[in-house]
């Protein structure tokens, strides 16, 4: 884990006068907690990385399960640069993106169990469908459940190249796994997904170096398919600590980033081509201790599970977060009275925003629209 439990240190220091000296104008009329995008952050992401992919080969399908929201789904879509569709984690996820108008979604995900299985096919007959398979039972439930639906679905072939999560992890058992797919009726053999995880190493060239290894086992495993006589058409990889290193590596064509538009405490010190954009706007409400405040939120809304949030303020810190309140120690040069508003860097944005119903689109100390958290909840 990137460690984003020292705020006021160095590295805290450093990121947060990138943007800000200051904090941003406090949205008016917002009732806290809020969740919080900066307009100007996002659109800085958003572009940066539409452009790259308008410009290379492998193109982007980004991963929905970080803002869970349609309509940024198909801002990212209209961006340019991506495939056309998106991926997500789970059916019911899927369900959302498709209800809401996209068509060609990858659940990069492993399915199994008749529920979840029937509803992913449900869903093959009204739009593009991929899923993972990567074990001889997981590719016979699939194929059993879209010859029941009568659909055909599209599989990914997930090899496993450093999270030791799922995935196939040799190229023999990537080249066995797609000879039984080919046999199998309703089933389409895509292409092979090896998603390496946040490579959450500040330092660039080794960063690169595994990144590079994660990758070339994904491309090889999609090899020795194609000397096997198959045809994988797409190789997917990425997240956002490795998009520019996978994204430029040839023989990728598709990358599953998707918390880039945010650029969340643990991405901060990956990405700095990025700018954090998501905030939980929350108020002062306790001030017990002269250099200590209270605030409005706490990890039943702001879940601390990868680290504190990030007050965007100098000389600030997290010191303790109970279920409803979290403890702010000030230091000389921080200033907060009771009323005030503090921003918070989540350290993660799925987290965060997974409990709140709509993001706010904040310009200027306004806020320009509501976004609406279509897959919050979504956990089937
Ligand atoms: C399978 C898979 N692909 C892609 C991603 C994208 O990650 P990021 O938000 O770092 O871009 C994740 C993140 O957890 C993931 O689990």
């Amino acid at each position: 884990m990137t460690d984003t439990t020292d705020p006021a240190g160095e590295l805290g220091a450093q990121f947060r006068s990138r943007l800000y000296q200051e904090m941003p104008p406090p949205p008016a009329a917002l009732a806290t907690p809020a969740l919080v995008i900066d307009e100007r952050s996002f659109q800085h992401n958003l572009e940066l990385v539409a452009n790259f992919f308008i410009k290379h080969p492998a193109k982007l399908r980004p991963h929905t399960k970080c803002h869970k929201s349609v309509a940024l789904a198909k801002l990212q879509i209209s961006a340019g640069g991506t495939v056309g569709g998106v991926c997500v984690a789970k059916v019911s996820e899927a369900e959302v993106m498709v209800d809401g108008g996209i068509d060609d979604v990858f659940v990069v995900n492993q399915i199994l169990g008749k529920e979840n299985l029937e509803r992913l096919c449900a869903l093959a007959s009204k739009a593009r469908i991929a899923v993972l398979v990567d074990a001889p039972e997981n590719v016979r439930s699939t194929a059993s459940a879209a010859a029941r639906a009568g659909v055909s679905i599209d599989v990914m072939i997930d090899v496993n190249t450093r999270m030791n999560r799922t995935g196939v992890s040799s190229v023999e058992g990537a080249v066995e796994l797609a000879e039984l797919i080919a046999e199998a009726h309703n089933l389409h053999l895509r292409g092979v997904s090896g998603y390496e995880g946040t490579v959450d190493v500040t330092d660039r060239r080794k960063r690169t170096e595994q990144a590079l290894a994660a990758v070339r086992a994904t491309c090889a495993a999609a090899d020795a398919i194609r000397q096997s006589g198959l045809a994988p058409e797409v190789v997917s990889a990425g997240g956002t600590s490795t998009w520019q290193i996978t994204g430029s590596e040839p023989g990728v064509t598709e990358i599953q980033a998707g918390g880039y538009l945010f650029c969340d405490g643990g991405h901060l010190p990956l990405n700095p081509e990025l700018e954090p954009a998501l905030f939980v706007v929350a108020t002062v409400i306790g001030h017990a201790e002269p250099d200590m405040v209270v605030l409005d939120v706490g990890s039943e809304a702001l879940s601390a599970a990868y680290g504190p949030p990030i007050p965007w303020m100098h000389d600030c810190k997290v010191e303790h977060m109970s279920g409803r309140y979290t403890h702010c120690r000030l230091g000389r040069g921080a200033r907060l009275r009771l009323g005030d508003q503090l921003w918070l860097l989540p350290a993660q944005c799925d987290m965060a925003i997974n409990r709140f119903a709509a993001l706010h689109m904040v310009r200027d100390g306004h806020v320009v629209n509501l976004v609406s958290v279509d897959a919050g909840g979504c956990s089937q």
